[in-house]
């Protein structure tokens, strides 16, 4: 089957980066690259076609704290999307079995690394960086001059000046699954 045989457009995961409980998980992310992705991902699954070169569900969750109450949330969202436009039952469930497939991937109680070859790799904390070109902190946007200090996220790259590394509050919201 190909979703869009079915005028099914994903609508649970087109849904989910604007949840009240999910939109942290996407801070930083697109909506539009969101669906993409999801897209791409389900539709290679569903047709046996290989279009995706996205991360594989493990690692695109790596650093993400998903309780199994929470995989059932979006789950039960998915579904309501699914009822809605009219997805025949049997083809509801194989869709459920295949979500299914990747809770043990996805759900977890602390975050891990990134798997590469076989090997985690798990990055803590910021990396100081020294600034060589003159930039903009993503934190408060001020100016973070030739030669000052900065601190970088491994994950997402931003990059903060002095004052906002010392605002755990700043640093969090780039990271929802931060102690
Ligand atoms: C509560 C459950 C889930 C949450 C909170 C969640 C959250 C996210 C977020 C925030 C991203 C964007 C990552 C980024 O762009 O950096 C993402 C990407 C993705 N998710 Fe999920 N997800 C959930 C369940 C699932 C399930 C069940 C599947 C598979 C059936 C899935 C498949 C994917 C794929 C394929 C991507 C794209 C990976 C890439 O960026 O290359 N997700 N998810």
């Amino acid at each position: 089957m190909h979703p869009r045989e079915h005028g099914v457009r994903l609508p649970g995961a087109y849904l989910h980066p604007k949840d009240p409980r999910l939109a942290p998980f996407f801070h930083n992310v697109t909506v539009e690259r969101a669906i993409s992705k999801q897209f791409a991902f389900l539709s290679d699954l569903l047709s046996g076609e290989r279009h995706y070169f996205g991360l594989q569900p493990f690692n695109a969750h790596h650093w993400m704290i998903i309780s199994d109450e929470l995989f059932d949330y979006r789950e039960a969202i998915f579904d309501g999307c699914v009822q809605r436009q009219g997805v025949p039952e049997h083809l509801h469930r194989r869709w459920r079995a295949l979500h299914e497939q990747f809770r043990r991937e996805i759900v977890k109680s602390a975050a891990r690394g990134i798997l590469m070859d076989g090997v985690e790799r798990v990055h803590h904390g910021f990396s100081l960086e020294v600034i060589e070109v003159a930039t903009v902190c993503d934190g408060c946007f001020s100016e973070m001059v030739e030669g000052s200090r900065g601190r970088m996220h491994p994950r997402t790259g931003q990059l903060y000046c002095g004052a906002c590394a010392a605002r755990p509050a700043i640093l969090a919201a780039s990271d929802p699954a931060a102690p």
